[in-house]
C-alpha cells in the first residue's frame, strides 16, 4: 500500500459516499448510510487502515485527506437530511391533518363516593356551628382507643368493639374515632368543637348492616356550663339540616363507657314518617347516632378539670346517615364501588 494508491482510494469514497447520499431516500437510509461511511466499524477507518504502513512523512496528508472527506460526507449528509425531514414532515402533516371540526369527546365527570359526601354534608352542618375538623390516626394505640375513654383491659364493655390488633402489642386498628377526643382535649384548650371524621375497623362478619372497615364522625365540645340541652339543640338542627325541616326527633337512654349520661338519638322514620313500617321496624324511628356528657373521668384523661368544664360527644356512621337519606338497604355496598352504584350520586 502506498500514498497514491491509499489516497485514489479515499477519492473514490467520497465520490461513491457523496452520490449514495445525494440519492438516499429517507432519514432512515441517511442513518444507516452515516453508520456505514464514518462508523467506527465504517468505510472510511477501513481505508485509513492502511496508514500504518506508510512512511512517517505521509501519514498527515493522508490524514488531511481523509478530515476533508470526513467533513465533506457530513456536510452532505446534513443537507440530504434536511431535505429529505422537510419532505417526510410535509407528507405527515398532509395525512395527519387535524379536523377541528369534530365534535369534542365528553370528559368522564367523577363525583364524591356516597360515604365522603355524607361526610362532606356533615362537616357542613357542624361547621356552621363552629365545629373544626381535626384527624386523629387511624393506627392507635389500645390506651387512646379504650382506656383513655374508661374502657379498662378486660372490661365487658370490650364486647361492644371487636378490635383488628396489628403486629407491634399494645397498637390496634382503632374501632371507633372517640379516641379522636383525648388526642383533641390533650392538644387545646376549651372552647372546644371539634369534628373527627374517619375510617374506623372491626372484626365483623360482614352482612347487610355490618362492614369491617367504615367511616365515622366524632363530634365533641367542651366548654364552662355545656349542658345535654345543649347537645340536644344542636342534634336537632343537624337532623332538620340533613334530614329536612319539621322532622322530629327523640333522645333515648344508651349506653357508652365513656359518657354519662349516654343516648341514642332518632329521628322519624324517613319511609313512613311515624306510623310504622318494615324500613324502621314498626317503630316509626330511626336511630342515626349516639351522643352523651363527656364522662369526668374523659375529661380528666384529657387534662381537664370537671369541675370547671363540661362537655358533650357524639358519633355517627356517615354511610348510616346515607342509606337512611337515599333509602340505601344495604351497607356493602359502600365498600364494593360497583360503578351502577357510585354513578347514582354523580
Ligand atoms: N364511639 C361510639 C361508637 O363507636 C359512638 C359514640 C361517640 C357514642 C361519642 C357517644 C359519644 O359506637
Amino acid at each position: 500500500m502506498d500514498f497514491a494508491q491509499l489516497t485514489r482510494d479515499l477519492e473514490a469514497l467520497r465520490s461513491e459516499a457523496l452520490a449514495q447520499i445525494v440519492a438516499a431516500p429517507d432519514t432512515a437510509a441517511l442513518e444507516s448510510l452515516e453508520v456505514e461511511i464514518l462508523g467506527k466499524k465504517g468505510r472510511l477507518t477501513g481505508i485509513l487502515r492502511g496508514i500504518g504502513a506508510l512512511p512517517a512523512d505521509d501519514r498527515p496528508r493522508v490524514g488531511a485527506v481523509a478530515n476533508t472527506i470526513r467533513q465533506a460526507v457530513e456536510a452532505a449528509l446534513r443537507d440530504r437530511s434536511a431535505a429529505v425531514g422537510g419532505a417526510e414532515l410535509r407528507a405527515r402533516l398532509l395525512t395527519e391533518r387535524v379536523d377541528v371540526t369534530t365534535p369534542g369527546r365528553p370528559i368522564a365527570r367523577g363525583s364524591l363516593h356516597p360515604s365522603i359526601e355524607a361526610m362532606a354534608d356533615i362537616a357542613r352542618i357542624f361547621s356552621q356551628f363552629g365545629f373544626v375538623v381535626h384527624e386523629s390516626p387511624e393506627v392507635e394505640d389500645d390506651r387512646t382507643n379504650f382506656q383513655m375513654l374508661n374502657i379498662p383491659p378486660d372490661h365487658p364493655a370490650r364486647d361492644l368493639w371487636d378490635t383488628l390488633y396489628v403486629d407491634q402489642p399494645g397498637y390496634l386498628l382503632r374501632t371507633h374515632t372517640s379516641p379522636g377526643q383525648i388526642r383533641v382535649m390533650q392538644a387545646m384548650r376549651p372552647p372546644i368543637r371539634a369534628l373527627l371524621p374517619g375510617r374506623c375497623f372491626r372484626y365483623e362478619a360482614v352482612d347487610a348492616s355490618h362492614g369491617f372497615e367504615f367511616f365515622q364522625v366524632e363530634g365533641l365540645m367542651v366548654d364552662e356550663g355545656t349542658t345535654l340541652g345543649d347537645l340536644k339543640g344542636l342534634l336537632d338542627q343537624f337532623a332538620r339540616a340533613m334530614f329536612g325541616a319539621n322532622k322530629r326527633t327523640r333522645f333515648r337512654p344508651g349506653y357508652y363507657p365513656f359518657t354519662e349520661p349516654s343516648v341514642a338519638f332518632d329521628v322519624e322514620c324517613l319511609v313512613c314518617g311515624g306510623p310504622g313500617c318494615p324500613a324502621c321496624g314498626r317503630s316509626g324511628w330511626m336511630t342515626i347516632l349516639g351522643a352523651g356528657m363527656v364522662h369526668p373521668v374523659v375529661l380528666r384523661n384529657g387534662g381537664l378539670d370537671p369541675e370547671r368544664y363540661q362537655g358533650f360527644a357524639f358519633g355517627m356512621g356517615p354511610e348510616r346517615i346515607s342509606m337512611l337519606k337515599h333509602g340505601i338497604t344495604d351497607l356493602r355496598l359502600f365498600m364494593e364501588n360497583d360503578l351502577r352504584f357510585l354513578e347514582q350520586f354523580a
